[in-house]
């Protein structure tokens, strides 16, 4: 698209558009036609203050659904209801009169530590970029802008002012990159918000190479960067880079430095007027997409809420079938814990709404079942009546015949602006769960938390474990629904659960200090790693159990050509079970033998399928280039050789797989004088003509002699011209010489 020349604005108009008005407002230009614009948080419910307010959630703002957060969503793995619940944020955001709605967020879970995990979706790219998509889809089907954020690698909270992420190209490439990609080629997102820290050591705000060459011109960005409030430090240089918008207000001091910039012969006035072209252009294009704002059906968001918080819902252990509770037959039913009668639904700071109502689960319980419920607090965070508490649950779970515990970590423990320091729950929630199993038959245990916790005592003790996450105003509503099997528990994990901290990939890395933190696990992130070195793991990536069964057949792979790196990929999933529910069928691509080190698989496609009992669908996945290539020193690139596609319902639990050979004519080891045997031998033409070469020097000696065993193990670190020098040849020359004789592409 071609961006409209900007009004016939002077240079100090143009330059207060630049900057904010106030916290949450454009600046206007009346004489100019050019309007005031109302940008405001995101993700999970609108969250609109008045000027005089702050970024950090603290203060009330205008009442919202607060939807489940990203936690909880991610865990949904169903682009369309993602989509759906961005559409009714775009209704609500339009009704508020916000035209820019700040998410969604969709940096990458890198350590469970994180304090704003509860805000992002997921651990893994692929995931992250397919539901990142869909929700600003959804959102901008209003004409609200979105704001993919936080862009880029924005892992932690500590220190995430000025902290420099330490990470190599091929791991940006590979996972913290991917899912801004995504969202951007293929729901084009009205803006992208740079992030706060630094990335190899320049502010992401002045970074030319993430907001110029990789989001504009590789990606075709179309919209305009915003800054983290509060993210830039040299309003030129931030716009030198390709920053847009500096969010919130400075006053005159960011409009005076653009200007006086441009006045010495420091600041070409052509990038001024880009930054404005692109940013009144990205707001007419909004005007032209969004129709009269209808005033939102806040019961039906309500609904929605509900039904996406089971959807993210998940089941993590069922012994016995435990869960459902029959909701007609069987005694009392005793509910313990505060969060039953005090939900904890959303996480702090920026992302926090002002909900239109909360559920409270205890009254839900209570209006879905025949049987009698009563409720005891069990621990309070303040502890200071906690004995006393304690035995009053124990003796009231001591009478049911079902004890139903409230567990969760305490608002405090995670927020945005810090990150946690452990992953237990409150040691007084173990205890008096211990407490509760010794003393009644079946104890489940709903959990409310937004990043994942070492839960090793809670599945050992509890019958069945259902992890809520922070799932928005109606998640109370959800835990009854799926309590009594009114709903089923449709989510799968979008973060591995470890059994301790010291398993988690980061662990020796995060948070680094306030200088910088060295992404060292590289590319190993999440199940990536877990399941390359092969740990244990508490609950693997994509677990998620459901309350009936399904099964996996009939497996076809087909490469229609061979050397075009594509595959179609089907597959049959039949609900077994006695009752209708979902399940996600996860596909992931292994490359066993590659020039670099690659992940034991990685997921590439998914599908999120409901089913009535003994319903079956055969289901397509289309893997492009993308699901085979790693980031090499050349680009993207797939290597010629044998590929493995495994489907199943987790990293860990793959229920068939087939191989597949790719004949690619390009390799990493694309060949010049100095290349190695070993890299002549993994190159599919060069392959050919070096083992001729060392066959025929072989059968010149007589003997095995370097074309295979240990002859060859010694040499294959030499480059071909050096050995042929060794020989007494001239080996550059005839390196050259073959060289010429490959056709340039494969070379
Ligand atoms: C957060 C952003 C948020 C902004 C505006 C910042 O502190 O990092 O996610 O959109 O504030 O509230």
């Amino acid at each position: 698209m071609t961006h409209p020349a900007p009004a016939p604005l002077t240079l100090e108009q143009k330059a207060a558009l630049l900057s904010g008005a106030d916290l949450w407002h454009t600046r206007a230009i009346p004489e100019a036609d050019v309007p005031t614009r109302t940008l405001a948080d995101g993700p999970h419910g609108v969250r609109l203050q008045d000027a005089s307010q702050d970024h950090l959630g603290i203060y009330a703002s205008a009442p919202a659904t607060a939807f489940p957060t990203g936690a909880a969503l991610g865990s949904t793995w169903d682009p369309d209801l993602v989509e759906e619940v961005g559409v009714a944020l775009g209704r609500e955001a339009r009704a508020l009169g916000v035209d820019v709605l700040l998410g969604p967020g969709i940096n990458i879970k890198r350590s469970p530590l994180c304090g704003r995990n509860f805000e992002y979706l997921s651990e893994d790219p692929f995931h992250a970029g397919v539901l990142g998509a869909s929700w600003v889809r959804g959102v901008q089907s209003q004409g609200v802008g979105a704001s993919l954020k936080h862009y880029a690698a924005n892992n932690q909270e500590t220190e995430r002012l000025r902290v420099s992420a330490e990470v190599d190209e091929r791991t940006l490439r590979e996972i913290y990159l991917p899912a801004f990609e995504r969202a951007v080629t293929e729901a084009a997102p009205a803006t992208v918000m740079c992030s706060y820290n630094k990335v190899n050591g320049t502010f992401a705000s002045e970074h030319h190479w993430l907001l110029s060459e990789v989001l504009r011109d590789e990606w075709g960005f179309d919209g305009y960067v915003v800054s983290d409030w509060g993210a830039v430090h040299d309003p030129v240089a931030a716009l030198r880079a390709g920053l847009d918008l500096e969010m919130p207000s400075t006053g005159e001091a960011s409009p005076a430095a653009i200007v006086a910039a441009v006045q010495a012969g420091e600041l070409d006035e052509a990038v001024v007027d880009r930054a404005v072209a692109r940013i009144l252009a990205t707001h007419d294009r909004l005007d032209t997409q969004c129709g009269e704002a209808e005033v939102p059906d806040l019961d039906a968001h309500h609904a929605l809420a509900r039904r996406a918080a089971a959807a993210g819902a998940v089941l993590l252990s069922n012994r016995d079938g435990a869960l459902p509770l029959d909701p007609i037959d069987g005694g009392l039913i005793a509910v313990i814990g505060g969060f039953a009668t005090a939900p904890r639904f959303q996480g702090g700071g920026s992302s926090h709404v002002n909900p239109t109502r909360v559920d409270v689960a205890l009254d839900e319980i209570r209006r879905l079942t025949a049987r009698p419920v009563e409720h005891a607090a069990g621990f309070s965070h303040d502890a200071a009546d906690g004995e006393a508490l304690a035995d009053e649950a124990v003796a009231l779970a001591a009478r049911a015949d079902a004890t139903v515990l409230f567990l969760g970590l305490p608002e405090e423990d995670e927020s945005e602006g810090f990150d946690r320091a452990h992953l237990d729950l409150p040691p007084a929630q173990l205890a008096l769960l211990e407490r509760v199993a010794a003393d009644c038959d079946t104890v489940i245990v709903v959990l409310s938390n937004g990043g994942a916790l070492a839960l090793g005592p809670v599945i050992q003790h509890a019958d069945a474990v259902v992890e809520m996450w922070l799932g928005g105003q109606a998640s109370g509503g959800a835990a009854a629904d799926l309590l009594l099997g009114v709903a089923e528990p449709g989510g799968r994990l979008a973060e591995t659960l470890p059994l301790r901290l010291e398993d988690t990939p980061a662990f020796l890395n995060f948070p680094g200090d306030r200088d910088g933190v060295l992404y060292g696990e590289r590319v190993y992130v999440g199940y990536r790693w877990y399941d390359t070195v092969e740990r244990a793991v508490l609950a693997p990536f994509g677990h998620g159990l459901s309350y009936t069964i399904f099964e996996l057949d009939g497996l076809e792979v087909e490469v229609p050509d061979p050397t075009a790196t594509r595959a179609t990929v089907r597959v049959t999933v039949t609900n077994t079970g006695d009752r209708p529910g979902s399940t996600v069928v996860q596909l992931y691509v292994s490359d066993p033998v590659a020039t670099l080190d690659r992940p034991a698989s990685e997921l590439k496609g998914f599908a999120k399928v409901t089913l009535a009992a003994g319903e079956s669908r055969r289901l397509t996945f289309e893997l492009d280039e993308r699901a085979f290539q790693f980031w090499s020193r050349h680009g993207w690139l797939a290597e010629a050789g044998e590929f493995v596609v495994r489907v199943g319902m987790s990293s860990r639990d793959i229920r068939a797989e087939r191989s597949i050979a790719l004949d690619l004519p390009a390799s990493l080891a694309s060949l010049t004088v100095d290349s190695t045997i070993t890299e002549w031998l993994a190159h599919p033409q060069g392959g050919v003509v070096v083992q001729g070469i060392l066959g025929a020097m072989a059968a010149n000696s007589g003997g095995a002699g370097l074309s295979e065993g240990p002859g060859l193990r010694m040499v294959e670190q030499l480059s071909l011209s050096r050995l042929f020098q060794l020989a007494g040849r001239d080996g550059k020359a005839e390196v050259e010489r073959i060289l010429a004789g490959l056709t340039v592409g494969a070379r």
